[in-house]
């Protein structure tokens, strides 16, 4: 049966604390799939160094990252967890695949853009060649479906065309990928900057996982929304982003459609509708944060986790780098 399962992978970079947007864009979903799935789940270490960071808060980081996943839901016995440098195949990978790789597609990518307007003194050659690495990260494991929140949709879209590109000269060497977006996370947006998506750069309007109870209450207080004081709970992506993206969020964690949530603030203000949204967080996230400050006490189990997911890891990565090898013409001893 274990052969026939589809396969699954995708990664977070360990730059900064998982957020909301983390959970509910991509986690959240990972963790509901373990038994449909055979499931590949890694720490980007290699790509947060594209922006610089100081070393011991990305090794903390790293660690305090795979506490989380496992706090999420990821059981380590379902899932393959593992550190992306722990596994050399990744770096291998992705040299071919630049060979692969056309200037004018990496010059179009948006994180790219983005990314090297907020970082002008440190636009270095892995900003632009992130998207092979995370190319090879995918196409090393031959997965079904890449589950990602909808900003990594482009990367997949073209991660999808190099493995066409390579499959059109070599035969079938990659399994074609598919991008696996949920309709409702997909997109969580900034609670003080309702126009673009939740991140760690603008921490007052994004909520950390391991935020208290306090914290988290505090900054749903002053999410912004807008002045409509006659029916102010609506979803009207257009005209009240804002309040779209609480609903959504409110949505995501119950279960309730948007005309439920309609309904069930019907004549209320913001002043009920917002710490309403910020309670459900609250006790979503309150179990995870508690788990995770207890399994990031235990490096050793922590360790070990890492230790069997490199190996198997590795064992699928090494056997698709082979075959690319082979197929490129390096000579085999
Ligand atoms: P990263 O680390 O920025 O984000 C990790 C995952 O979280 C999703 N996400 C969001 N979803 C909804 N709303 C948000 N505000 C939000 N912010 C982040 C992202 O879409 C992503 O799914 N390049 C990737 C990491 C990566 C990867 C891979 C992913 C490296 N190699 C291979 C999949 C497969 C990144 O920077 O994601």
């Amino acid at each position: 049966m274990e052969e026939t399962k589809k396969r699954m992978l995708s990664g977070i970079q360990p730059s900064g604390d998982l957020h909301l947007g983390n959970y509910l864009g991509a986690i959240k979903n990972w963790a509901d799939r373990a038994d449909e799935f055979e499931c590949y789940y890694f720490m980007a270490d290699m790509h947060t160094i594209t922006v610089r960071q100081t070393p011991a808060d990305l090794r903390k980081r790293s660690i305090n990252q795979l506490a989380q996943y496992i706090a999420c839901g990821l059981d380590p016995e379902k899932n393959v967890l593992f550190l992306q440098s722990h596994v050399p195949q990744h770096a291998q990978l992705s040299w071919v695949l630049s060979c692969y790789t056309m200037f004018g597609e990496l010059s179009r990518m948006t994180q790219f853009k983005d990314k090297s307007a907020k970082h002008k003194d440190n636009i270095n050659a892995g900003l632009f060649t992130y998207p092979v690495l995370m190319a090879a990260d995918i196409l090393l494991y031959q997965p079904d479906y890449v589950p990602v929140g909808e900003d990594q949709k482009q990367h997949v879209e073209l991660t999808r065309n190099i493995a066409q590109r390579f499959n059109s000269i070599y035969g079938d060497v990659f399994k074609i990928p598919e991008p696996y977006i949920s309709k409702m996370g997909a997109r969580i947006y900034g609670l003080t900057t309702p126009g673009e998506k939740m991140s760690k750069s603008i921490p007052e309007g994004c909520v950390f996982l391991m935020d208290d109870p306090d914290t988290i209450a505090r900054k749903f207080k002053r999410a912004v929304t807008d002045s409509d004081s006659v029916n102010p709970v609506r979803y009207d992506r257009e005209n009240k982003p804002g309040v779209a993206n609480l609903m959504n969020i409110y949505a995501t964690l119950t279960g309730k459609s948007f005309e439920e949530i309609e309904k069930e603030f019907e004549g209320k203000g913001y002043g009920v509708f917002k710490p309403a949204v910020g309670e459900a967080v609250i006790e979503t996230l309150r179990p995870i944060r508690e788990e995770a400050d207890r399994l990031i006490k235990d490096k050793a189990y922590l360790d070990d986790i890492y230790r069997q997911g490199a190996e198997r890891a590795s064992y699928i990565a090494n056997k698709t780098l082979r075959k690319v090898y082979k197929k490129v013409g390096f000579y085999q001893i």
